[in-house]
């Protein structure tokens, strides 16, 4: 048995107000403590999205009454809201811009109203772009600027990584995260480790679809070869249902919560990345970044010897399906200990909706 920290995902989805038939703040919560995450950060891109003070307001008190984890929640950076944003930034985990298509309708276009964005954020903590290839390298024009700090989310091309590494070089206060799926699967969902032995025909239709897109396998070499640029895992859990996944217009998101430990374990026995690294980037890096508390007495217990599958049918999440279904990983978590309760043990959620704390609150622990 050996212990971690509990991890902190700095990229999730809870459906929360407005989808709550995929996942809200106490399954998803719970599906992150079964993953050995012991923090979320809550993406505001819900029906309607979280964009002023009420809505703010609103998603906090549900989140109060059913989080099981901790957590902070997202600001979403909209047409008119940059004063009105940049107000909410103490109890926001951060402000998230959406630069290019994806699921939700937070997209900004037009660049000047990127620029007021980056004006008015007060640059505790960053700016988080979903900014793919050039709208990428625009966002990162913006970050110099404005001298603020940007963090990329779900990078996943090797052009991507490689500017990145360019602009840390030259001073650029840029951070960055990468989602396992980038790492472990190719376009179509074929994997790209023997752990997806299972699997090698890919995903079917809707399954595939994420954004941003799985990318080539050389993409997904550059993002192994170059994991010293890259900050942060972040799971990028984004749940939708096996009905809606397979329909003709299926959303594009993968859940990931209860995959991220088994996935990343996995990798460090097969010698593609260290413990350190791991810890590194699921626990340190995303506390310094986004400016989070140390939780006291928490800690993950995993069994890295367990050999096993991973089964949709044994998660948590409401969303019922993973793109890792039947894949052979080596590593389980078997207990989790959040703030001196036993949060989690041999397949168990042992605390209930409302145990959870919003980390941005003063007096949180
Ligand atoms: C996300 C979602 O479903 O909310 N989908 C996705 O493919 N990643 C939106 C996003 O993070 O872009
Ligand atoms: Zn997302």
């Amino acid at each position: 048995m050996i212990r971690l920290p509990g991890l902190i995902d700095p990229h999730v989805h809870l459906r929360e107000p407005g989808a709550v038939h995929k996942e809200d703040y106490d399954s998803g919560t719970a599906s992150a403590l079964a993953g050995g995450v012991t923090m979320v950060l809550a993406m505001p891109n819900t029906k309607p999205p979280i964009f002023d003070a009420d809505t703010l307001d609103s998603v906090l008190n549900s989140a109060q009454q059913k989080a099981r984890c901790d957590y902070a929640q997202y600001v979403g950076a909209g047409a008119d809201n940059a004063t009105v944003a940049a107000a909410l930034a103490p109890r926001a985990a951060a402000l998230k811009m959406y630069l290019d298509a994806t699921f939700g309708q937070l997209r900004l276009d037009d660049m000047t109203l990127w620029m007021e964005h980056f004006m008015r954020w007060p640059g505790d903590t960053p700016i988080v772009t979903h900014s793919e290839s050039r709208s990428m390298g625009a966002a990162l024009l913006m970050a110099q600027m404005y001298n603020k700090p940007i963090h990329i989310a779900h990078i996943s091309l090797r052009e991507e990584v490689l500017l990145i590494k360019a602009a840390k070089e030259h001073g650029i206060r840029v951070t960055c995260e990468v989602c396992p799926h980038h790492l472990f699967l190719s376009e179509g969902g074929i994997p790209l480790s023997t752990s997806g032995a299972c699997c090698t025909e890919g995903l079917s239709g809707g399954r595939a679809e994420v954004r941003p897109r799985l990318a080539t396998a050389q993409d997904a070499a550059a993002l192994w070869e170059n994991l010293d640029v890259i900050d942060c895992f972040a799971t990028d859990h984004a749940p939708h249902t096996v009905p809606e996944k397979d329909s003709e217009n299926p959303p594009p998101g993968f859940p990931g919560l209860e995959s991220l430990l088994p996935l990343l374990l996995t990798a460090v026995q097969e010698g593609r990345l260290t413990m350190e690294q791991l810890v590194e980037k699921a626990v340190t890096n995303p506390r310094r970044i986004f400016k989070l508390p140390v939780q006291h007495e928490t800690w993950v217990e995993v069994d890295e010897n367990a050999v096993y599958e991973l089964h949709a049918a044994e998660m948590h999440s409401r969303c019922g399906w993973t793109p890792f279904e039947g894949w052979k990983v080596r590593g389980r978590v078997t207990r989790v200990v959040l703030r001196g309760t036993e949060a989690f043990k041999d397949g168990k959620i042992l605390v209930q909706p409302g145990f959870g704390k919003n980390v941005r609150e003063v007096d949180w622990d």
